[in-house]
């Protein structure tokens, strides 16, 4: 679109000689893990932690526990026994018990929480029987396999009255807590819109995960790792790459989606799912038998705005969540957040009025000019300026993501990322597959507690 040459806005920056917008610092945020332990822990105060589920999620939490003040890791548990292997080095500590019954562990009365980080399939049974037990949990996203299950885990936990923490780390981190702050500023002015995506480009990142050399029906559990599923005859593709199968995973919305709309969730404090979603995509590349597409795009209608999510395995285009607003854009891609605030302050229109004869042109601006006298071009203060945010190397949001689950533990007091808060965003996974599975708008009922065609 052809503008005016020199906008009346370049004029006043170049008239006062100023241009404070351009200014852009990089400011390195402080972790905070140590903050979310109120107090010194004392040794009798220790909280101490049981690990469902060591494949890859639960090794990489094992090892961000020993960031943590005030836990300690009593024992793991996983249906594959080189996991426990895998999960002693992890946690630095070989002598710790490992067993594949997780009932076991549920028994001890020295077990004060447990972190659940097996298949999402598995999550229900574990954490309802893990709430009955008493014990508090910690769950990895997406908290549930299905809608069903997620209302049920809900009543489970406040039955039993446990401290819950669902594992999108992202809330807990401090650059989402910078992107909170910004977007409760109301420095973004009414933001209708916002954009995420998540895209990787490898085998891995499409979990074409290896098949360890030594999986057997004699090295893993194969039966209890169906669980409720349909049996079938032991097949290491499906126990390793299960994310790719409905039956124990959600493809790219219980992986991915799930993070972004934690974020989204988080920082613009909504509580409830989506009311409608509609989605498009396709398998175009990974075809090795996976149930899953992988490039999958979910349009979301929530009460005040809309919400554009999309994942795609064939191309790395990284992680974003832009939220536009109408006094400003903020970014935040990968380990960096970025503001930008509009030049909202007003100037005469400069683009159709070159369509006019310059008479009629000279008569608007002059119009223009004499109804808008203020602030005088030297007077002109802009006094938002872009933001640029990053976290230091090496911070783990996991750590702080886990820090704030214990401190629930010892004060009693919830987490942001509660069951109620796990429970709708693993709703609006569902709603993506829904609307993709059977090429449909899905709306959420919420007094059925189901989803429905819309
Ligand atoms: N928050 C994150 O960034 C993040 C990252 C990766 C995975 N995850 C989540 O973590 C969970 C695990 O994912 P993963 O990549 O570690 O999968 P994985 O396949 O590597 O590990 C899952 C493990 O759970 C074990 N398991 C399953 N049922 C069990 C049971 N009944 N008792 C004991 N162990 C059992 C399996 O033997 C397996 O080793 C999933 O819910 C996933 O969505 C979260």
């Amino acid at each position: 679109m052809a503008k005016n040459p020199l906008s009346r806005r370049q004029f006043i920056q170049l008239g006062s000689g100023v241009i404070a917008a351009s200014t852009v610092a990089q400011n390195i945020l402080q972790p905070r893990v140590l903050s979310a332990t109120p107090r010194r822990v004392a040794p009798s105060d220790t909280i101490r932690f049981a690990s469902i589920g060591t494949g890859i999620r639960g090794c990489e939490h094992l090892q961000a526990s020993l960031d943590v003040p005030g836990i300690e890791c009593v024992a793991v548990c996983d249906l594959y026994d080189s996991r426990h292997g895998a999960a002693q080095e992890a946690v630095k500590n070989p002598g710790v018990p490992a067993c594949r019954d997780y009932r076991s562990i549920l028994d001890r009365k020295d077990v004060d929480s447990v972190l659940i980080a097996t298949m999402d399939h598995q999550h229900r049974r574990i954490f309802e029987d893990a709430c009955a037990a008493g014990k508090d949990v910690y769950c990895e996203k997406p908290m549930s396999h299905t809608v069903e299950d997620g209302f049920s885990m809900v009543d489970t936990a406040h039955k039993y009255n446990r401290m819950v923490a669902v594992g999108s780390q992202r809330v807990s981190s401090i650059l989402y807590a910078k992107a909170k702050e910004i977007y409760d500023s109301g420095k973004l002015g009414e933001v209708f819109s916002i954009n995420a995506y998540w895209d990787r480009n490898s085998p891995s990142g499409a979990w074409v995960y290896p098949i360890p050399p030594d999986a057997s029906p004699q090295t893993l559990d194969w039966n209890t790792f169906l669980g409720a599923a349909p049996k079938r005859e032991f097949d290491p593709v499906r126990f390793f790459r299960w994310r790719c199968f409905t039956d124990y995973g959600e493809g790219l919305g219980g992986d991915l989606f799930v993070h972004l709309l934690s974020g989204v969730h988080f920082i613009t404090s909504t509580n409830q799912p989506a009311l409608r979603a509609q989605s498009s995509g396709g398998l175009f590349h990974f075809k090795d038998g996976r149930e899953f597409p992988d490039l999958i795009e979910t349009l979301y209608d929530y009460p005040n705005f809309r919400v554009t999510l999309r994942c795609n395995l064939n191309n790395n285009g990284g992680e974003f969540i832009g939220f536009y607003g109408t006094k400003g854009t903020m970014i935040i891609k990968d380990s960096t957040l970025s503001y930008r605030p509009e030049d909202t302050r007003p100037e005469p229109e400069g683009y159709s009025i070159f369509g006019w004869p310059k008479a009629l042109r000279d008569q608007y601006l002059q119009k223009w000019n004499e109804e808008h006298p203020d602030p005088k071009p030297l007077n002109w203060k802009v006094d938002e300026e872009v933001e640029n945010y990053t976290v230091p190397h090496g911070y783990s949001d996991t750590a702080d993501h886990q820090a704030n689950f214990y401190n629930a533990v010892r004060t009693r007091k919830p987490v942001v990322e509660n069951e109620v808060f796990g429970n709708n965003t693993s709703i609006g996974c569902h709603l993506a597959n829904f609307a993709y599975f059977n090429k449909c708008v899905a709306a959420w009922d919420p007094s059925a507690k189901k989803i429905v065609k819309g």
